[in-house]
């Protein structure tokens, strides 16, 4: 039985440290823009969908709101996320969160799953 190749996001060093990285990949079959955010030699990824009203969470493609507090601010209605677990901590949507995408750092290279 082969082992599916592992799907790369991105080189690590592509993501400034730390940063923000707007990438496509297929989650659950279907391609989706996605929230890479590293922070030292971790990475988290978030689908880059608002909960409040489904926007896109960047102001320009790749372009992203960071408070002073160091929350992901989405563009659209201000609503700020914590970067652990992607959980709005205030604005329209508090409560609810970003949908996580399970990413892995490996050789310097950011992968799916
Ligand atoms: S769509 Fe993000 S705060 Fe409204």
């Amino acid at each position: 039985m082969s082992v599916p190749s592992a799907v790369e996001l991105a080189r690590l060093d592509a993501l400034s440290d730390p940063g923000f990285l707007l990438v496509e990949a297929v989650v659950e079959g279907d391609a989706e823009p996605v929230i890479l955010y590293r922070e030292g030699a971790q990475v988290r990824a978030w689908l880059n969908v608002c909960p409040h009203a489904g926007r896109p969470l960047d102001w320009a493609p790749g372009q992203f709101l960071k408070s002073r507090d160091g929350h992901l601010v989405c563009a659209a209605h201000g609503a700020a996320f914590e970067l652990q677990g992607g959980n709005c901590v205030s604005g329209p949507c508090k409560g609810d969160a970003l949908r996580a995408v399970p990413v892995r750092v490996e050789d310097g290279r950011v992968l799916l799953g």
